[in-house]
């Protein structure tokens, strides 16, 4: 089973990883690959009313599933005026062919409307049942602050890479722990554009150190304190397990000061 982090204050207990949908090259890849992360216990599912044709492709792969599984969706700030997200509520319940999604956030904040609209959307929206939980993505603290002001957004979903892992973990984590805010992280893997020069010789001589391969180290050092949910994306079951497995080794604290050092100069 893999390791679990509560939604903060919520007892709902996710996975360590959930499973990206952005910019699918094969749907019908996607839809295995969905599927059989769900039977390898990653069940959590990460996807976005601006990703084309994602919540569809999600929609089918959890067709007789819909309990085994949390779906987090997400509004485009454009469309985040109260009845506006409402409606793109509905239209990604149509997609995704469920009645109701777990979580729903607001993609990114822009200012097209108040903040206070949309939350108060949000929480419209959790009483009628369509929406377990709201949360936010791409919010700085004083975001955060902000929202909080409106309601009890349970998660903040944030670019987490090794290019910016401190300010994350030093800046964004304790105002996210104190306020009981679950961060989730996206990006990890670099969508494919890995390191180069001595960034990646460190990767790889701690990869090799272990039996691991690079991909694997990325994603055990941004586990490593398991407080973040590491979303990653991949269409491709030989990847999904490979990074599945991950978790499994036990990296020595001086080697992940060696990426620390490696990665967090610049
Ligand atoms: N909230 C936001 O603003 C926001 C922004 C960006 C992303 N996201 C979410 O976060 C998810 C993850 O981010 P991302 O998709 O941008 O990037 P990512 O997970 O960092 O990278 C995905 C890429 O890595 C490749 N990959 C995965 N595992 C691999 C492995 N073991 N070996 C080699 N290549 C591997 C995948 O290709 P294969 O398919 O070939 O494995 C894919 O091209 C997104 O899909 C989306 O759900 C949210």
């Amino acid at each position: 089973m893999l390791p679990e982090i509560e939604l903060d204050r919520t007892e709902e207990l996710l996975p360590i990883f959930a499973l990206g949908t952005w910019a699918i090259r094969d749907p019908r890849a996607m839809e295995r690959t969905i599927r059989r992360a769900i039977d390898e216990g990653l069940w959590h599912i990460d996807t976005a009313e601006m990703y084309e044709g994602a919540e569809e492709i999600v929609g089918r792969a959890i067709r007789g599933r819909r309990d085994e599984v949390f779906i987090t969706t997400k509004v485009m700030p454009h469309n985040a005026s109260f009845r506006g997200t409402i409606a793109a509520l509905e239209r990604s319940l149509k997609k995704l062919k469920t009645d109701y999604v777990d979580l729903y956030l607001l993609h990114w904040y822009d200012g097209s409307h108040p903040l206070g609209e949309t939350m108060e959307a949000f929480a419209y929206l959790i009483e009628q049942g369509k929406v377990a939980y709201a949360g936010v993505s791409n919010f700085s603290v004083k975001e955060m602050e902000e929202a909080l002001r409106y309601l009890k957004i349970v998660n903040n979903q944030v670019e987490y890479n090794l290019d910016n892992f401190r300010e994350v973990e030093e800046e964004l984590l304790p105002f996210a722990e104190e306020n009981g805010i679950t961060l989730s992280g996206y990006l990890p893997l670099w969508r494919g554009a890995w390191p180069t020069g001595e960034r990646m010789e460190v990767l790889k001589s701690v990869a090799r150190k272990y039996g691991m391969t690079v991909p694997q180290v990325v994603l055990n050092f941004l586990t490593r304190h398991r407080k973040i949910i590491v979303i990653f994306k991949t269409e491709n079951e030989d990847h999904l397990m490979e990074n599945l497995k991950s978790v499994e080794f036990e990296v020595e604290p001086e080697d992940y000061r060696r990426i620390e050092e490696a990665f967090g100069r610049g």
